[in-house]
């Protein structure tokens, strides 16, 4: 059986990573992966190749930057050539982002069986692009697997009938838990002059966060706030540094007392800095999950979580402002000492790649 899986931006290879692996098991299976080139910068891409042990992919479509349209569609004409060769049995894609809805939509209409990791998520709010991906990914998908409770229910809500949902745990977490240790023997903190729990973690990169000067702004505020009294540590999404120097705030950014801010980073470093962190501060989809699965206390800057099992089981604050005067007493109450206590989500046990090749097995072998 062969099986084309699709990566494009930074969090997918970490979910492939680890269904790749169990795919290398079978000697009945075959794994190609194909990367869209959406994101491309070596710390976007590359490292995580070498820092997850995923081999060089197979077919690399270069397409990125450009509008939505320009970047789905891209993909979809380059997909296309790739399916007409390589005849797959089933196309899987994970998450939320245009390689992936660009990557199914291409399956579907070929005939080839569509498989979705991390299906049925929702925010309700249609305004974010991974929103429409969701949506439309779940609706022409033949397999769907799913993280937590919430996305099945979303699912039956939108009558995907139920023998297409596997409720199968979190690949994300797979990777964390198969790398933790391997990141913990990192020097970082030391490099960065950080001691355990004693600083915040940050990452930004919604567009409802950073496209606009003025929620950038709002956010830099926030980071002054916080910097203030304990130290920062910010690797800059490239849209974000992007436009903090499109905005002129580059300046304003490096004058911040108690904030490093630096490039993204390798996986395995900034999960070290993540399980070490006093508090994370992020508006990333996988961060959120991540610091529940370590039980390090989070806020979360954003209207609405398509991951509600974060806030209801796990150490997540959705905190749906930038205004910092919400902010401050928030993380003021973190860091005094009064953090959410989490539990880790069901099935989040580094087993899901497992259990969703043994399910694709069932089905299709
Ligand atoms: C994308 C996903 C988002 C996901 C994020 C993960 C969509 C709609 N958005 O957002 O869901 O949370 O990836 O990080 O698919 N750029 C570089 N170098 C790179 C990659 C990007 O400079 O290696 C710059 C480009 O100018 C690009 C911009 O960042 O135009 C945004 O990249 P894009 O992939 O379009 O969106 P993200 O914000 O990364
Ligand atoms: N991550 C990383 N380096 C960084 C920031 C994040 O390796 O500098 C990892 C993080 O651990 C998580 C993933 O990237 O696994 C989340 O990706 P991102 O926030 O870009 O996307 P989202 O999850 O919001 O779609």
């Amino acid at each position: 059986m062969k099986v084309l899986s699709i990566v494009g931006a930074r969090p997918n290879f970490i979910k492939v990573a680890p269904i790749h692996a169990v795919f290398q098991k079978h000697r009945d299976m075959e794994s190609r992966i194909v990367h869209t080139g959406q994101h491309y910068d070596d710390q976007m891409s590359g490292i995580f190749f070498d820092q997850l042990n995923l081999p060089r992919p197979d077919y690399f479509l270069g397409i990125n930057n450009g509008s939505h349209t320009e970047q789905t569609a891209g993909i979809m004409l380059q997909f296309e050539k790739v399916i007409h060769t390589e005849k797959p049995d089933m196309v899987l894609v994970v998450g939320d982002v245009n390689s992936t809805l660009a990557c199914a939509l291409v399956a579907a209409k070929e005939q080839v069986p569509v498989v979705h990791v991390e299906a049925g998520l929702r925010s309700g709010d249609r305004r974010m692009p991974e929103e429409i991906n969701r949506i439309m990914t779940d609706s022409i998908s033949d397999q769907l697997f799913v993280t937590e409770q919430a996305a099945v229910d979303n699912l039956r809500k939108e009558n995907i009938p139920a023998e297409k949902i596997h409720f199968t745990g979190n690949v994300l977490i797979d990777s964390l838990v198969r790398y933790r240790a391997k990141a913990s023997e990192l020097k970082i903190s030391e490099q960065l002059n950080l001691r355990t729990r004693s600083y915040v973690l940050m990452t930004m990169h919604r567009p409802a966060n950073v496209d606009n000067e003025k929620s950038l702004r709002q956010v830099i505020e926030i980071i002054k706030c916080v910097a203030g009294d304990v130290p920062v540590v910010f690797p800059l999404h490239p849209r974000t540094l992007k436009n903090i120097a499109a905005f002129g705030l580059k300046n304003e950014v490096e004058r911040i007392r108690g904030l490093q801010i630096m490039r993204p980073l390798g996986y395995l470093e900034f999960l070290n800095l993540m399980d070490n962190a006093a508090l994370v501060i992020t508006d990333s989809g996988g961060v959120q999950e991540e610091t529940t699965f370590l039980n390090v206390p989070c806020i979360t800057l954003r209207e609405s979580t398509e991951r509600p099992v974060t806030v209801e089981v796990g150490t997540n604050n959705l905190l749906n402002t930038l205004d910092k005067e919400v902010v401050r007493p928030a993380m003021e109450s973190i860091l005094g000492g009064s953090p959410k206590i989490g539990k880790i989500p069901y099935l989040w046990d580094g087993q899901a790649a497992e259990r969703i090749v043994a399910i694709l097995r069932e089905k299709y072998i």
